[in-house]
């Protein structure tokens, strides 16, 4: 009856339902992406010829940005830069909304739209970012993705895209095929993921290791039950998946007018991991930089791809540019794996990343300089300081008489070889870090906000950090640089009276509160140094 009175709410509701898509019904767990950030495709893009705009005074668009978990986080970091997001579900799109009011950012805006149909009237951006869309998506909206690429990014602009791969997506859809099959005709996708999770669990227990087929599988298979169902549902169990081999991507790309710029992950597009004859054959066959991609591909059997484009009328370098590390904030994470590093000369030092990215050098400026890093992580520092710093421990060692241009040029050489080996990382911009916890200590407002949320945060350096006992969640939600020491130690032994945690051991509570007071002190050490905590 309602229906024949209010036909105009009837009819929002049918506009509302049709636009519902599987994103609305199974929610894809979105998280922050370190090498979508506009400062991972400035020092690419810095390197290789392009001059981007400055991180902090720039425009950034996303398509199908999901809840903005990636997007409203940068946005937050750059204050003075402008973001906007578009997807084509609704649910998500709102769940980013409220998290942008509730937080009160100006600089960001999510649209809850289709890439096809947007009317683009958004200016130019400096960097565009498609994570997780282009192998998902049906042919006219990958031609629209990079039609967008083409005419919404400015001259020096940059686009992320990235897609499933060949030869690798063979193998990945292979198992995707063998569950798409068991779940044919099941509806419910409550249902799909609990067959299709049956079935890689029987599959994985079936295997035994004796053989290398098997052992791969099995591999695989704990890999698939060690996914998040939301990415179970909408990566293997999707209706589209389109793995593509790297030139027919950049046949797509070129068409539209761009070019390749590299790899997110800049290490790889290198062959350090192959040995010497593999890497001569490997030049022979690489006739241009896209003929090489596509052989490492075959060599890495890579199954997916992070690339870098520009416009096609970027005059770009062949080599990247060493002079241009010096204006590059640097950080490694890697560790000296002979002791001590010895700065002489001729004395070989290993270093080792914990992803277990390794090299060895004698270089005596080098290994000095990789001490220093190695004290300040995570903390990055401008090269300059690093340069400054490692010449004084090298020279005191009288290891050093070269002149400080020299030093600086083979400095940054050397940098720049463990930069694409993935041993050390460059920033463009330093973000607003604390160094230390301070008296009032105060976290970024985001990981506030998703702490009282959930136990994945996002740091100030851009990257995803799982908070999972409570104490630190409630810790880091009450990080708002009104609380002193006092303070804090006061809510934590409520929290913990309120859990009857609290352990007094003899009824010596002074004690009780020494130990709490220790521990905190650690946790908020623990939080700086993970990007948690606003300079
Ligand atoms: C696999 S998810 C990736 C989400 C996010 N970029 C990430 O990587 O975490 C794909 C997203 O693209 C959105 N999408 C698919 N087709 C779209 C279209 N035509 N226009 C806008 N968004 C679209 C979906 O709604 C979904 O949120």
């Amino acid at each position: 009856m309602n229906r024949q009175v209010d036909g105009h709410s009837d009819f929002r509701e049918t506009v509302i339902q049709t636009r519902l898509i599987s994103y609305d019904l199974v929610a894809y767990p979105s998280y922050t992406h370190p090498q979508t950030h506009p400062d991972r495709l400035a020092v690419i893009g810095i390197l290789s010829g392009l001059e981007p705009a400055p991180v902090n005074r720039c425009r950034v668009l996303e398509l199908g940005c999901g809840n903005g978990s990636n997007l409203v986080p940068m946005a937050w970091g750059l204050p003075e830069s402008d973001f906007v997001g578009i997807d084509l579900a609704a649910r998500p799109i709102a769940c980013g909304q409220r998290m942008v009011s509730d937080l009160g950012i100006t600089n960001v805006r999510l649209i809850h739209g289709n890439i096809t149909e947007a009317k683009q009237d958004w200016g130019k951006f400096d960097y565009l970012i498609a994570h997780g869309l282009f192998s998902w998506v049906p042919a006219e909206v990958r031609e629209q993705l990079l039609a967008i690429c083409r005419g919404s990014l400015a001259p020096q602009g940059i686009a992320f895209v990235s897609y499933n791969a060949l030869p690798g997506g063979y193998l990945r859809n292979m198992l995707r095929e063998m569950m798409l099959f068991h779940v044919r005709g099941v509806e419910a996708a409550e249902e799909r993921v609990r067959q299709a999770q049956a079935l890689a669990r029987f599959l994985a227990e079936a295997q035994d290791t004796r053989d290398e087929y098997r052992l791969w599988l099995k591999a695989e298979l704990e890999g698939i039950l060690d996914h998040d169902e939301g990415h179970l549902y909408h990566d293997e169990l999707a209706e589209l998946n389109e793995p593509f081999y790297f030139t027919r991507f950049m046949e797509r790309a070129t068409a539209h007018g761009l070019q390749y710029v590299g790899e997110a992950d800049y290490f790889e597009m290198f062959d350090h991991s192959f040995s010497e004859s593999v890497r001569q054959t490997l030049a022979q066959l690489a006739l241009n930089r896209i003929l090489r991609e596509q052989y490492l591909d075959f060599l890495k059997c890579r199954r997916f791809r992070q690339t870098l484009l520009c416009h096609r009328e970027v005059c770009l370098r062949t080599e990247p540019q060493a002079e241009k590390v010096t204006g590059f904030l640097v950080s490694s994470p890697a560790e000296c794996m002979t002791g001590a590093s010895d700065l002489r000369p001729g004395i070989v030092s290993a270093y080792q990343t914990p992803k277990g990215a390794r090299c060895e050098t004698d270089f005596a400026l080098g290994k000095a300089a990789m001490a220093v890093l190695g004290r300040a992580w995570p903390m990055p520092l401008p090269f300059e300081e690093v340069m400054q710093q490692a010449m004084i421990s090298s020279s005191q060692e009288r290891v050093s008489d070269q002149n400080d241009a020299q030093a600086r040029e083979r400095l940054s050489e050397f940098l720049l070889k463990l930069y694409s080996a993935g041993i050390v990382e460059f920033r463009a911009s330093l973000p607003l870090i604390a160094r230390g916890a301070g008296e009032r200590p105060v976290a970024s407002p985001v990981a506030r906000w998703q702490a009282e949320q959930g136990d994945v945060v996002t740091s100030l350096f851009h990257i995803a950090v799982k908070v999972e006992d409570e104490i630190g969640r409630r810790l880091l939600s009450w990080l708002d640089g009104t609380l002193d020491r006092k303070a804090l130690l006061e809510r934590i032994w409520i929290l913990l009276e309120s859990k009857k945690a609290l352990v007094i051991p003899n009824g010596d509570e002074t004690a009780a509160r020494r130990a709490i007071e220790l521990s905190l002190e650690n946790n908020l050490e623990k939080l700086a140094r993970l990007g948690l905590l606003v300079g």
